[in-house]
C-alpha cells in the first residue's frame, strides 16, 4: 500500500530542485544563519500557513503557532520563542495573526466540555468576559464569532506588550512594532486590525514595568 506521507518526501525533493534552479546558492546562504525581520504568532490551524499566505521565504519569518494564536504569559514555549526572537534575532515586527472561523475561539464561545484543551480555551474565555458587552450585543452568532476572533487578536497584542521582554526592548530603543491581523479563510485576505504598538505608552499604566 502506498503511504500518503511518501508524497511529502517526494515533494521535498522537487522543491529542492526548484529552489536550486532559481538560486544555486539558496541553501548555502540559509545555512549561514538566520536574520528574520518578523516574528509570527499564529494559529496551528492547517489552513493558515504563515509563509504561504504572506509570500515569504525560508529565513524571512520566525514562527510560533498554537491553538488560537495565544500569548499566555506563563507559557514557556511562547516566552522562549519571544525572548529569542526579540533579544537575539532582534526582529522588528511581531505579528499576531488570528483567523475567522477559528475552532479554538468558537469553542471558547460555547459551553461544551471538550477535554484537556478546555484549560487552554479558558484563556480565550477570559477575553470574552473582558469584551462581553460588545460581543453579547451582536445577535448573529457568526458575526459575534468574527468579532471575538478580532478582539482576541487585539488582547494577544496587548499581552505581548505586557511582557518584560517587549518592554525592555522598547526601553533600549530597539525598534519593535506589534501588529494584530486576521486572516479570512473564505477569501485568503489578511485584514490589519490597526493595532500597532511601538512603545510602553501604548499600554495602560498598570502594565508599565520600570
Ligand atoms: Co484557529
Amino acid at each position: 500500500m502506498e503511504k500518503s506521507y511518501n508524497r511529502l518526501l517526494e515533494n521535498n525533493k522537487k522543491w529542492v530542485a526548484e529552489q536550486l534552479e532559481i538560486d544555486p546558492n539558496f541553501f548555502e546562504k540559509l545555512s549561514n544563519g538566520q536574520a528574520p525581520e518578523y516574528l509570527w504568532i499564529g494559529c496551528s490551524d492547517s489552513r493558515v500557513p504563515a509563509n504561504t499566505i504572506t509570500g515569504t521565504n525560508p529565513g524571512d519569518m520566525f514562527v510560533h503557532r498554537n491553538i488560537a494564536n495565544m500569548v499566555v504569559h506563563s507559557d514557556m514555549n511562547m516566552l522562549s520563542v519571544l525572548s529569542y526572537a526579540v533579544e537575539v534575532l532582534k526582529v522588528k515586527h511581531i505579528i499576531v495573526c488570528g483567523h475567522y472561523g477559528c475552532g479554538g475561539v468558537l469553542a471558547a464561545m460555547g459551553n461544551q466540555q471538550i477535554g484537556l484543551i478546555d484549560n487552554w480555551l479558558r484563556h480565550i474565555k477570559d477575553v470574552y468576559r473582558y469584551h462581553h458587552q460588545e460581543l453579547d450585543a451582536i445577535a448573529d452568532p457568526i458575526e459575534r464569532g468574527r468579532r471575538f476572533v478580532e478582539v482576541n487578536v487585539m488582547e494577544q497584542v496587548h499581552d505581548l506588550g505586557k511582557t518584560s521582554i517587549v518592554q525592555n526592548a522598547w526601553k533600549n530603543n530597539q525598534p519593535l512594532h506589534l501588529h494584530g491581523w486576521v486572516y479570512d479563510v473564505h477569501d485568503g485576505l489578511i485584514k490589519d486590525l490597526g493595532v500597532n504598538f511601538k512603545n510602553t505608552k501604548d499600554l495602560h499604566n498598570v502594565y508599565h514595568l520600570d
